[in-house]
């Protein structure tokens, strides 16, 4: 794309936004940052600051953690960090104070805040599609364009009275019995965000009028499971797709169809049992769904950022509006942070800048993410898309290919549960594997309590590890043999040093979800910015669905044998 057409596909920096937070973004980006996007880009291993880095990574690869610590009585509090109503320890990390500085000097090279004040100013960051990420404007974390302000607080005011009917038992099926049941239907960033957070938030103890379910596999069994219990005459299905065009979400909405016909007959029409939430109101109207059913969102609302967009509407109905808007106040509480404060003081920046520190320097190629609250069973989940599907990508800024390794495989599971299953690789495996523990405080309850003792337990364990004396001491307090000892020690040495991050939350409550999935967000922001990766994007995912609609048109066309071999043994 050519420099004027990235200029087009910005918004307007002044006089044309609405809303009254963001002005001095929309201010900035008349200035340095109208450019920063289409600005010469430098790599970043081009940067002064990375030959820097490199010699902090010689300096510290032969010391341990733990010998930092000891050095350093004042660790924790030099590497850690509290606003915005986090805590986040970075003190268990391979790194010191003067590395710190130095990636904090790589993020000023890469002119992250010309970056940061193009994401907030509206600028086409997203530069391959030209267009704006704005997904901040949702949550009044910045300024909507004023060519979408109206639409924009329609779809609102819509949004929560579909969820206040719902929530009152006003919203009624063809039959005229009050809808019982939600059924959202959508995959990606329309299914894993109100999944994750509806889990995480309306909890067993909720009293939720309406139960809200989730399906994104085409696999049927998902929806089976789903409709258990259901009758057609008290059920709503939400397709939620942007596109309205993704396989596996048209494949159970048409499933659904065919579910509540079967109860309620041929001839009844549906339009009362069915919402969505889509752009493409032809495709949707197409299927059945009347546009005054229909809720849109903003073209500069990519999908793995779209919780908060109308997308949101089933967490909503599973929330309730004060839940809702507590959630949006949270991760607007982290857009003011990240847009405001100074880079040192900054929990995005500094999150994004010791991920960087891991994948770059350490040679971690991957992150576990372990939240130690079964309701964020699912964060990981959710992560896995934000991080992977926004900067698991290779071509920079100017065309050229990175020459450093860009996202980590994310993955994880909640904590306690993996401490007894794969933790074993952390501890005597071979492979470097930075940790994020997410830990909520205990506030009085003892499993509560015992849970983040777990946690803290896990990451001094993963640190400092036991060494061959310890194991040999361990052994002969067992008053085993000296030749068992030998024997034994080995298996029983542990050599610590895994690198981890601790994010501390007051408590799971939607302030503090709303908070962390925004210190997330702006995380990738700053690591794809410094990479000189488009985060909004997603071409490789595109080829996937691509090649399934080809085979789904034309079976006999295979791109391989090996795919033909499969068909055929399918068929058999
Ligand atoms: O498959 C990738 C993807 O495009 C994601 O980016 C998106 O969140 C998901 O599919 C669902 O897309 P849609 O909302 O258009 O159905």
């Amino acid at each position: 794309m050519t420099t004027a057409a990235l200029r087009r596909a910005s918004f307007p920096t002044s006089g044309s936004w609405s809303g009254n937070i963001g002005a001095e973004a929309a201010a900035s980006s008349t200035s340095s940052a109208s450019t920063a996007v289409t600005d010469a880009f430098t790599a970043p291993q081009h940067l002064p600051a990375w030959t820097h880095l490199a010699a902090h990574r010689e300096r510290l690869g032969t010391r341990h953690v733990a010998d930092l610590f000891a050095a350093d009585a004042g660790r924790f509090g030099t590497l850690s960090r509290e606003a915005a109503g986090l805590l986040v320890d970075f003190s268990r990390q391979r790194l010191d104070a003067e590395t710190l500085d130095d990636l904090l000097a790589l993020a000023a090279e890469a002119r992250l805040g010309d970056g940061i004040a193009a994401l907030f100013g509206g600028q086409a960051v997203n530069h391959t599609e030209g267009r704006a990420a704005l997904h901040m404007a949702l949550r009044r974390g910045c300024r909507v364009p004023a060519a979408d302000a109206d639409e924009l607080a329609r779809t609102a005011t819509r949004m929560r009275e579909f969820a206040r009917q719902l929530r009152n038992g006003e919203l009624r099926g063809a039959s005229g019995e009050a809808i019982r049941r939600v059924v959202n239907l959508g995959i990606g960033g329309s299914d894993l965000g109100p999944r994750m957070a509806a889990e995480a938030l309306a909890g067993p103890a909720a009293s939720t009028p309406v139960e809200v379910r989730f399906v994104a596999n085409i696999d049927p069994r998902e929806l089976d499971e789903a409709l258990a219990g259901a009758r057609a005459e008290e059920t709503l299905f939400i397709v939620s797709s942007k596109s309205f065009t993704t396989a596996e979400t048209l494949a159970n909405a048409h499933a659904a169809r065919t579910w509540l016909r079967a109860t309620l007959g041929e001839a009844t029409p549906l339009d009362a049992h069915f919402l969505a939430v889509s752009n493409a109101t032809g495709a949707a109207a197409a299927f059945g769904i009347p546009a005054d059913r229909v809720l849109p969102m903003p073209e500069w609302v990519g999908g793995r950022y779209s919780v908060w967009s109308a997308i949101g509407l089933p967490l909503l109905i599973a929330l309730g509006e004060d839940g809702f808007d507590a959630l949006l106040a949270g991760a607007r509480e982290m857009d003011e942070h990240f847009r405001n404060a100074p880079l040192t003081a900054n929990l995005p920046v500094l999150m994004g800048l010791v991920g960087l520190w891991n994948a770059d320097f350490i040679g971690a190629s991957t992150l576990a993410v372990l939240p130690y609250a079964h309701g964020l069973r699912n964060f990981p989940a959710w992560l896995q898309q934000l991080e992977m599907e926004s900067n698991g990508k290779r071509a920079l800024r100017d065309g050229t290919f990175t020459a450093v390794a860009t996202s980590p495989v994310v993955w994880g599971g909640a904590g306690t549960v993996g401490q007894h299953a794969f933790h074993q690789l952390f501890y005597q495996g071979t492979h470097c594997v930075p940790v994020d523990f997410i830990v909520t405080a205990g506030k009085g309850d003892a499993r509560r309590q015992a849970l983040a003792d777990n946690a803290l337990a896990q990451a001094a364990a993963l640190t400092h590890g036991r060494s061959l004396d310890e194991a040999r001491a361990a052994l002969r307090a067992r008053g085993l043999p000296p030749a068992e000892i030998e024997r034994l020690a080995p298996h029983l040495e542990i050599p610590g040093n895994q690198p981890s991050t601790t994010v501390l939350l007051a408590d799971l409550d939607p302030a503090s979800l709303g908070r962390l999935m925004a210190l997330y967000e702006h995380k990738v922001f700053v690591q794809g910015w410094i990479w000189g990766i488009n985060s909004f994007d997603q071409y490789g995912v595109e080829l996937g669905k691509e090649m399934a609609r080809r085979l789904a048109d034309d079976p006999d066309g295979a791109r391989d044998g090996a795919t033909l071999g499969m068909q055929r043994a399918l068929a058999r």
